[in-house]
């Protein structure tokens, strides 16, 4: 279902001066051997710490870093990227780890297509992206692509700290409630477990200027 929804978008404009997404993050992992710092979003493990081990699905992994957590607590994982040069290195890191047989990487411009199956666990950590990528969909698929019992989980980047400049005017960064709002969610088909901002910790400070990030986690009944 998700596919077909997606498949009315085939087409999404990069940045300016590229072709395409694809095109903008391959050049931005190529840019260095290793752009995140290869720790575990500090939001995942602590969000995910408590959950049993089950099927996850990790979207816009990167370069794998939370995937290969995941999979080292035990998940079998699938791990998506539109970035082909991303998910070589993520291969790479899951097969240092030990865990490339817990963990699949699928290159998806998820704006145009998406994994198949359900999932204990979806989660969209930083999906961010310059272009015109649409998130509000993308996760909307996320959602549905949640088994019964299982949790989705969004973390995301928020306002920019008061009286410092937001290094990216261009993007729209969601609050919570906006994300949960967009997520069109029945309300007796869900429980909201987490829905906060807080500020972004020094972990992150890789991540665009000082300010806020935020948390959703919903649970879909099962
Ligand atoms: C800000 S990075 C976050 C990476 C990782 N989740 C983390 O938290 O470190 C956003 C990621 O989303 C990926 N991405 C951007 N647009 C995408 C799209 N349309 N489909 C799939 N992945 C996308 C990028 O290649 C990049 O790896």
């Amino acid at each position: 279902m998700a596919q077909q929804q997606h498949d009315q978008h085939q087409h999404h404009e990069g940045p300016e001066g590229y072709g395409s997404d694809a095109e903008f993050w391959d050049a931005r992992y190529r840019q260095s051997d290793r752009i995140w710092s290869g720790n575990p979003n500090g939001v995942l493990v602590r969000e995910v710490e408590g959950l049993p081990a089950g099927r996850a699905l990790d979207l816009g992994c990167g370069e794998g870093a939370d995937a290969v957590w995941l999979a080292r607590r035990g998940w079998q994982v699938t791990g998506t990227d539109i970035s082909a040069v991303a998910l070589e290195r993520a291969a790479g890191h899951a097969a240092e780890a030990g865990v490339a047989d817990r963990i699949s990487f699928e290159r998806h411009d998820l704006g145009a297509s998406f994994p198949t199956g359900e999932y204990d666990l979806v989660s969209a950590c930083f999906l961010h992206s310059p272009g015109d990528m649409p998130r509000e969909r993308i996760l909307r698929a996320a959602a549905a692509a949640v088994a019964p019992g299982g949790v989705l989980l969004v973390a995301g980047h928020g306002g920019t700290a008061p009286g410092h400049e937001n290094p990216h005017p261009e993007l729209h960064f969601p609050t919570p409630q906006e994300v949960l709002a967009d997520l069109e969610l029945p309300e007796d088909g869900w429980e909201v477990l987490v829905c906060a901002e807080h500020p972004r910790t020094e972990a992150e400070a890789s991540r665009p200027g000082p300010g806020f990030d935020n948390t959703l986690k919903v649970r879909r009944r099962g």
